[in-house]
């Protein structure tokens, strides 16, 4: 399976953001995460449609949009249009999933759903066949440099059963204190595609450290 290694830019410097993108996308980074927090959903407040344009000019790689808002909906046109290769909202703030996914997907834009670490993945049973992507949380959405919550990993596994027993191809995505202690584990559960904000841009080479913990994947196999 293949590995996606997917920087969160919640932990770029913004006075040089295009420098940052350009470390990533040279580190051989996959897609670049762009945290939407809005203050209610969860507690921080972070970025909208003209930083996503901004680094829609500054990279190539797919922006990858992780909505932390209630009403997702009010921002998938302009979203889109600022050039989102993927949106994912969440369950606990979209009660008309199947409507949302297909929204989002008549925008041309690939759709996904996270899920808290206290949401089970019942949640999106019933709509597992229309996902792209299935983003399971291994921390509680709101800042980066948390703790990875062990208990998640189960549920990385079973997500991965569920995806496999629908017949889906949806990538499964896992986000939040992915580091070179916790990114083997989560693929060894099935995860194929990595969230990383503090570990990258913390490490002493953020640049190499991409390529470390890409490597830590296929070791694990
Ligand atoms: C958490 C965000 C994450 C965050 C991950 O609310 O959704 O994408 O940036 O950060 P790290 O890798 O620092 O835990
Ligand atoms: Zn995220």
């Amino acid at each position: 399976m293949t590995v996606r290694i997917a920087p969160s830019i919640l932990s770029a410097d913004f006075a040089k953001l295009a420098d940052d993108l350009a470390m990533l996308e040279s580190g051989g980074a996959d897609w670049i995460h762009v945290d939407v927090m809005d203050g209610r959903f969860v507690p921080n407040l972070t970025f909208g449609a003209k930083v996503i344009e901004t680094v829609r000019r500054c990279t190539s790689l797919p922006i990858d949009v992780h909505l932390m808002v209630v009403e997702p909906e009010h921002y998938f046109d302009d979203f889109a249009k600022a050039g989102a290769d993927v949106l994912t909202i969440h369950a606990e703030a979209a009660p008309h999933l199947d409507r949302q996914l297909a929204r989002i997907r008549e925008l041309g834009v690939k759709a996904g759903v996270a899920l808290n670490p206290a949401t089970p993945l019942d949640a999106v049973r019933e709509i597992a066949a229309q996902l792209d992507l299935l983003l399971i949380m291994t921390v509680n959405p709101g800042y980066g440099g948390q703790k990875f919550i062990d208990y998640t990993v189960d549920k990385i596994a079973r997500a991965r059963q569920l995806l496999t027993a629908v017949g889906s191809h949806a990538v499964l995505e896992v986000d939040g204190g992915v580091s070179r202690s916790t990114i083997a584990r989560c693929w060894r559960a099935g995860a194929d595609t990595f969230v990383a904000g503090n570990a990258v841009f913390t490490a002493e080479n953020p640049r190499a450290e991409i390529g470390m913990l890409r490597d830590l994947c296929s070791v694990a196999v």
